[in-house]
């Protein structure tokens, strides 16, 4: 009895002193005790690091020393348990380019011996000259990889399209170039696509690849020097919810497709050189809640009425060639947030509905021709923080219920006349 009970005591102790020492080795920041750290990895971390240009020395805590636990180091994060790399975290700010803080240098192939990597993240940094390696087409293991905004040079190697397991693929990047897209069919569990700036004018491919991808949620091909929408006899995209093809030279009619995808929350379609008017679509759209067409040729004749859906919350047409009065049909707009009509040709007078539209945000009619007074029922636009009506023919009194709105962050009605 006496005895086991010295046995429960002595374990105790040795438990607490474990503790303890545990715990002083986490406060003293003893870096990864007890080492978790696969050597072979750690290995490859420091072969990698060999060929980075590295200028401001952010890897100063991957050392060669023994018993360094590489699971500490800047950027690495290992699984708990058994110790293997999953991510690397090498981006570097995304808010403004520093230089001096990028990445350059050569990728090392050793990143091949991180047989569990699932996240490589080496965006924002400043790669130049070096191409995207086509090994990265035989780290199978990851769900994730961005190389968005890191200057990698040349043409975006087709064994990218190996990485079966892929989720979330960024590629972002002006000195980029594809032959075609034809490997992008390779990526079926791809959920987030991003290849802004990369120069995609000879994958006349680019809808038929992207349109078969199963899982695709989000869409972003913006600038990308994309001349033509081939023709989609069926569109599937049965997951799609963000699609941007912004900056891109269509200089067509906008095809219908693009408001036909079932599931679409947000379309940004700026400055495609869309031309006339906005094609009559069959079904109801009602998952749409953010429609983009500002800076295109568009008009709106005959009035899209479907285009001016009840659930929308942003409509942005400025810059385009719409002439008349503001379309009636966005009094139905009740939940509009923030509507945008700047640089077009409306020459109504301001239609009392619109005071109407209590949840506006912001409401953006500069630069128009419109006439009349601005009607005391202003004030009902409680929730109001830009109102700019500048460059119209608007004239006095200025309404005193504008001091009603208490949300009010930006008031432009310059051209006004009292
Ligand atoms: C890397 O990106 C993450 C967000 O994805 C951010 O929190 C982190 O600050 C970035 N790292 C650097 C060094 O800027
Ligand atoms: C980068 O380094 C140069 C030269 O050392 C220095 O003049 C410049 O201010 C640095 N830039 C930033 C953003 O720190
Ligand atoms: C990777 O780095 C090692 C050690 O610095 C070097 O011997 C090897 O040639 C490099 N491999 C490549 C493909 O650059
Ligand atoms: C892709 O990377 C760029 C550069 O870091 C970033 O601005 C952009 O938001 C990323 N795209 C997505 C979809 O995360
Ligand atoms: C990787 O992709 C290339 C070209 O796309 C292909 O020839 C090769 O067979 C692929 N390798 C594997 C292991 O799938
Ligand atoms: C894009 O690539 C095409 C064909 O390679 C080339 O003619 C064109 O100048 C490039 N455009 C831009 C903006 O780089
Ligand atoms: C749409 O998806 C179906 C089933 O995944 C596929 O058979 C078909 O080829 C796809 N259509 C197009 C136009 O990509
Ligand atoms: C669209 O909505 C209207 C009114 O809610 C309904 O009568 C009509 O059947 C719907 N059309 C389609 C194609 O779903
Ligand atoms: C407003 O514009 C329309 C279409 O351009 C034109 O027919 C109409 O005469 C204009 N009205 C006024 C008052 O200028
Ligand atoms: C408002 O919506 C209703 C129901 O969808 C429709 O019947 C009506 O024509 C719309 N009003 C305007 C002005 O478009
Ligand atoms: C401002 O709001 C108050 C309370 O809703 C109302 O009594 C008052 O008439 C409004 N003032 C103007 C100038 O509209």
């Amino acid at each position: 009895m006496e005895r086991s009970m010295r046995v429960v005591l002595l374990l105790i102790r040795v438990l607490a002193i474990a503790t303890i020492t545990f715990s002083i080795g986490l406060c003293n920041g003893i870096p990864g005790w007890p080492p978790l750290c696969k050597e072979s990895e750690r290995q490859a971390l420091l072969m990698f690091k060999q060929d980075l240009e590295d200028p401001a020395n952010r890897l100063s805590s991957w050392v060669a020393e023994e018993g360094s636990d590489c699971c500490s180091w800047t950027g690495v994060v290992c699984d708990h348990i058994t110790g293997h790399i999953h991510e690397l975290h090498l981006n570097n700010s995304n808010s403004v380019v520093d230089f001096n803080r990028s990445f350059g240098g050569k990728i090392n192939s050793s990143l091949l011996g991180l047989k569990h990597l699932n996240y490589l993240d080496l965006s924002n940094n400043y790669f130049s000259t070096t191409q995207i390696p086509s090994f990265f087409g035989s780290m199978t293991s990851l769900t994730h990889l961005n190389l968005g905004d890191s200057s990698f040079d040349g043409v975006i190697p087709h064994q990218l399209g190996n990485l079966s397991s892929l989720r979330y693929l960024n590629l972002s990047s002006y000195s980029l170039k594809v032959e075609n897209l034809q490997w992008i069919s390779g990526l079926s569990l791809l959920k987030q696509l991003d290849l802004s700036f990369v120069n995609l004018s000879k994958a006349s491919d680019w809808l038929q690849v992207t349109n078969m991808l199963p899982c695709l949620v989000e869409l972003i091909m913006s600038d990308c020097v994309l001349h033509q929408t081939p023709p989609l006899p069926t569109i599937n995209f049965t997951s799609l919810v963000v699609l941007d093809l912004s900056y891109n030279s269509f200089n067509s009619l906008t095809p219908r497709w693009v408001f036909s995808i079932k599931n679409l929350v947000s379309l940004h379609l700026t400055g495609c050189g869309f031309q006339g008017p906005i094609p009559g679509i069959s079904q109801n759209i009602t998952s749409l809640r953010e429609i983009d067409l500002s800076f295109n040729s568009i008009s709106l004749d005959p009035i899209p009425k479907w285009l001016f859906n009840k659930k929308i919350l942003e409509l942005n047409l400025e810059a385009n060639q719409i002439t008349g009065q503001l379309p009636s049909s966005i009094q139905n707009m009740t939940c509009l947030k923030v509507l945008n009509l700047r640089e077009n040709d409306f020459n109504s007078t301001i239609p009392k509905w619109l005071y109407s539209l209590n949840n506006l945000e912001s409401l953006l009619l500069s630069h128009n021709a419109l006439r009349g007074e601005i009607s005391s029922s202003i004030g009902n636009l409680k929730s109001l923080r830009h109102f700019d009506l500048s460059g119209n023919s608007i004239s006095g009194p200025i309404p005193m219920s504008l001091g009603n709105l208490s949300s009010l962050v930006e008031l432009d009605i310059s051209g006004f006349r009292v």
